[in-house]
């Protein structure tokens, strides 16, 4: 996720249980392009044990191809064409959701990139557009292209994250297709995971924003899964989480300010799960420096025996994080 799950967020959940894969956030592809630096730090610099695909958001075949060959030099094991964010600026230049208008034009640049890539050739998308009119279409063209995975976010791009997921489409995607599809799109908890992958047949989950708010999800997913104790994460270790993740950011921002920035974008996902008041989340946000955030971590998770209480498994109602990408 964009500005969110880079290289510091990788290295903080790969140790509360990394999940299988992880992607990229998007590298922008149009005529001028390079590999954005800090992005192919989280396939340099993977130390999680777990694969990294390369996200693409992108159109244009020559500068598709010229990308795949500069990302293809580093330790990738996939390439994802981004078929999903739903932001007008980008849709607007038929990149992203954009590209589900125009199945065409998906069916060639997935054969150029098959041409050009012989690892794992991956799509993100959503369902449509504005419906469900190219979802067969797409899905026949994923197939006849061999694409070895399908991650759907179940929602349409006009959709944004208003709508409810339809997660039939993830049914219908996972027994038309021969390769995994992960179905996307509001998964909360690991019991939420557990039952849609059992009633789509999905292959499994792709978790975005629970995963900052709890990184332990897929932990909790696996220990499930193996009918093991699920672990139950109390206040005193999202303390632990947030200030491992301040120093990391703190590695990959030159100053103080900076990280408090960059920590809150995290902070607002955080949050929903601390306090049903959103006291969190009001003075976290005035946070203006190190010592003043940690005076707001220390009084919400640590003072008067807080440590101990257990960490919510879900987001309180009526708290609402306003993602700060709409991808
Ligand atoms: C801040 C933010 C950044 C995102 N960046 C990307 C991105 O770079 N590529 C992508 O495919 N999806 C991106 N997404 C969308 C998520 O991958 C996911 O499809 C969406 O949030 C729904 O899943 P969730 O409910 O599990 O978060 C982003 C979402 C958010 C909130």
């Amino acid at each position: 996720m964009q500005d969110v799950t880079g290289l510091p967020f990788m290295k903080v959940i790969a140790s509360r249980g990394a999940p299988d894969f992880f992607f990229t956030e998007f590298f922008r592809v149009h005529s001028n392009s390079r590999l954005n630096e800090e992005i192919l730090r989280s396939i340099t610099e993977n130390t999680s044990g777990r694969p990294v695909v390369a996200q693409l958001i992108g159109e244009n075949l020559i500068d598709l191809t010229r990308t795949v060959k500069d990302l293809s030099k580093y330790p990738i094991f996939g390439i994802d064409l981004n078929l999903g964010c739903p932001a007008p600026r980008v849709y607007k230049k038929n990149v992203g959701g954009g590209l589900l208008r125009n199945p065409d034009k998906i069916d060639s640049i997935l054969r150029r990139l098959r041409e050009e890539f012989g690892g794992s050739l991956s799509v993100k998308m959503r369902y449509g557009f504005e419906d469900d009119r190219n979802f067969d279409r797409i899905l026949s063209i994923l197939k006849s292209r061999k694409v070895d995975m399908v991650s759907l976010h179940a929602r349409t791009v006009l959709g944004g994250y208003r709508t409810k997921p339809e997660y039939g489409y993830v049914k219908k995607a996972s027994s038309f297709l021969e390769c995994p599809v992960f179905l996307n799109g509001n998964v909360q908890t690991h019991e939420e995971a557990f039952e849609l992958v059992n009633s789509t047949g999905a292959s499994g989950a792709m978790i975005g924003r629970a995963a900052i708010r709890n990184p332990w999800i897929f932990r909790q997913i696996r220990e499930q899964t193996t009918n093991a104790k699920v672990f139950n994460p109390k206040l005193k270790d999202v303390f632990e989480y947030v200030s491992e993740l301040y120093e990391m950011l703190k590695n990959s921002n030159a100053n103080e300010s900076n990280t408090v920035a960059r920590i809150k974008k995290f902070l607002n996902f955080v949050g929903l799960s601390i306090d049903q008041e959103g006291k969190f989340l009001f003075y976290m946000r005035r946070a203006k420096n190190r010592k003043e955030l940690f005076f707001v971590f220390e009084e919400f998770l640590l003072e008067k025996g807080k440590g101990e209480c257990f960490f919510s498994n879900r987001p309180f109602e009526g708290l609402l994080a306003r993602p700060s990408c709409e991808s």
